[in-house]
């Protein structure tokens, strides 16, 4: 019997580093931030790409990291929710807007909520309601009744405008 596990090598930027690292053929982007480099913040709910929990940023664009294999970011840019903060501990600008607008309670959401909106931004900073609305449509909270996270979204747009 064969081992069908196949390992390979894997080098990527991960929130502002050089990575090298070995994945499993089948293991997805969510196990190896997890599971293999102790960044947990990023969550894993649904596992079918449904629910946004997992998001991270690749090359700044969002993606869903339970359903993207690891070896798919090879030498691409990857940005968790432990790359926002600046190294002195100050929070990410969106960061701050979540805090400030009681836009969580259990949490579970928050992370891809957050990378969700920096890709927004990124793209458009200064979003109508209704295109907050529509971009964040693959993100799903259980908690906040989502009010609280559009404050937070308008707010954060208005603080990186400084
Ligand atoms: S856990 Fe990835 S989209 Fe839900
Ligand atoms: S704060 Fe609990 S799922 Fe969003």
């Amino acid at each position: 019997m064969t081992d069908s596990k196949q390992t390979l090598q894997l080098h990527f930027q991960l929130n502002g580093r050089s990575i090298e690292t070995e994945c499993e053929a089948q293991e997805t982007l969510a196990e190896l931030l997890r599971n293999h480099l102790n960044l947990t913040g990023t969550k894993v709910s649904c596992e079918v790409q449904v629910c946004g929990a997992c998001t991270v940023l690749v090359d700044g664009l969002p993606v869903s990291s339970c359903t993207l294999l690891a070896y798919e970011v090879r030498d691409r840019n990857v940005l968790t929710i432990e790359g926002l903060a600046k190294p002195d501990g100050t929070l990410h600008p969106i960061q701050q807007a979540f805090i400030d607008e009681f836009a969580f309670q259990c949490g579970f959401c928050t992370p891809g909520m957050i990378l969700a909106t920096k890709a927004l931004l990124d793209e458009n900073p200064k979003p109508t309601r209704e295109e907050i609305v529509h971009f964040m449509d693959g993100n799903i909270c259980r908690c906040t009744g989502y009010v609280s996270i559009l404050h937070a979204i308008q707010k954060a747009s208005k603080l990186l405008e400084k």
